[in-house]
């Protein structure tokens, strides 16, 4: 049995997936052992906390080889160049501001800040994107953020204006370590600034592939404005943010600060209580489509293979591992998946153990039908891959609805 991990309050299942594997964990040999863990969907009616129950050891899932690099998507390029931009417009008339990042991978962010000279620190356990971040002059502590490593932070380098995390706040299961590490280390007038997909997002468009073992929690402003009253900060401003596939930043302050909740807080607050986000009851359209979503497609992917057609899948996507692996998708189906990370490439999905091939392979074969895995980046690729799709090429997009394109 299971209590809330924030307010130890009582919890409801959602829904079951059943056993998973690690998504981001990609085999060297389509035979090799792997971990699996049970992915079960949680509500906290009393914090309204989304959350996994088993949670995998980060030492599992963020090692020497983290196969996600962040600089893959020039979507994601553009959107952190905008956002250092940004931050260092809040920060500027400071004296020598001093910035520091959670989880900053190959430094797709840090890179538009020391690049302008500004003090900063990247807070980075997986090794082989820590080397790629201080490869780009990037200042790196190869460290998970907790409350120890900002303690030991403050001590070495002192307060902190901006802190900052991008997909991985909800990675970190000690959520309360976190909050208290933030409220150690920043300045009272500083920002804790964090983004995640929007999980009232996910439910509109029945993207249940975004629920694996890396997302420990699934923010809403509810349970982020819970949260940060439990912690001695308030949240005083929300702004959505067009990547994938709809994220949420939030902006947290010292309680003390005197800085007010902007009036677009209150809006979203009210606008999830009006969606039942507190309640299972708000869940059930969700868990439908669940099922329905996992049925339609792979129905679709047999009747089209029956029709002799080959289909591979477009982005090995870690979120690609909780929609292969739920709806049995398998080899049978996807002859493989076009990945354009090298360290990917020549491995083998998560369970499924489907070949991961480069872009040049795809290139080549043409296939008929290509499975959309990495939907979020659909403008990108679509712009990639203009030739393909006016060569008869067609893609089979699931998230927001199930179409051939
Ligand atoms: N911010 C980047 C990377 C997101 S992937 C982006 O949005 O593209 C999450 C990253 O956080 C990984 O590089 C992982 O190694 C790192 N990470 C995971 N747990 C962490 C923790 N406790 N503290 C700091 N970084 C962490
Ligand atoms: P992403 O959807 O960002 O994240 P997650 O793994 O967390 O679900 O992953 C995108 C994947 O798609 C990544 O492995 C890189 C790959 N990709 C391509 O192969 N080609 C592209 O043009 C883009 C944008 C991504
Ligand atoms: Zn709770």
């Amino acid at each position: 049995m299971f209590s809330c991990k924030i307010c130890s309050g009582h919890i409801d299942l959602i829904h079951d997936f059943g056993r998973m594997p690690i998504a981001n964990h990609y085999l060297k040999t389509a035979q090799a052992d792997e971990f699996f863990y049970h992915l079960q969907l949680l509500l906290c009616q009393k914090c309204s906390m989304i959350q996994l129950g088993e949670c995998v050891a980060p030492s599992q899932m963020f090692h020497e080889n983290y196969h996600f690099i962040s600089s893959t998507s020039q979507n994601m390029s553009h959107h952190f160049e905008r956002t250092a931009f940004d931050f260092l417009q809040l920060v500027q008339s400071r004296r020598d501001p001093f910035i520091v990042e959670v989880g900053c991978n190959d430094g797709i962010f840090l890179k538009h800040v020391a690049c302008q000279g500004f003090r900063h620190l990247g807070v980075e356990p997986s090794k082989n994107v820590a080397q790629a971040s201080r490869a780009k002059g990037i200042q790196i502590i190869e460290d998970f953020f907790n409350e120890k490593s900002a303690l030991k932070i403050f001590n070495d380098k002192g307060p902190v204006d901006i802190l900052y995390g991008a997909n991985v706040i909800t990675h970190i299961e000690d959520l309360a370590s976190v909050m208290k590490g933030a409220s150690a280390l920043l300045k009272k007038d500083g920002w804790f600034i964090f983004e995640d997909p929007y999980f009232p997002h996910v439910m509109e468009k029945g993207a249940f592939d975004q629920i694996y073992d890396e997302h420990i929690y699934y923010f809403s402003v509810l349970s982020v404005d819970c949260v940060a009253r439990s912690f001695g900060f308030k949240l005083v401003d929300v702004s959505p943010q067009p990547v994938h596939g709809g994220s949420m930043r939030y902006y947290l302050r010292s309680s003390q600060s005197s800085a007010q909740p902007k009036a677009v807080v209150g809006k979203y607050l009210q606008l999830e209580q009006k969606m039942g986000l507190n309640a299972l009851s708000g869940y059930l359209k969700f868990c439908e489509k669940i099922n329905q979503n996992a049925c339609s497609l792979k129905n679709m992917l047999r009747k089209i293979k029956e029709e002799k057609n080959q289909i591979v899948g477009y982005g090995a996507t870690a979120k690609s591992s909780t929609l292969l692996n739920y709806s049995k998708i398998g080899v049978d189906l996807l002859d493989y998946i076009t990945d354009n990370t090298p360290p990917k490439i020549g491995k083998f999905s998560p369970g499924q153990h489907i070949p991961i091939v480069s872009h040049e392979r795809f290139v080549e074969d043409h296939p008929a039908y290509s499975l959309l895995l990495a939907w979020n980046h659909k403008e990108e690729i679509f712009l990639k891959e203009a030739s393909y799709r006016n060569n008869k090429g067609k893609f089979i997009t699931y998230v927001p609805q199930l179409e051939i394109v």
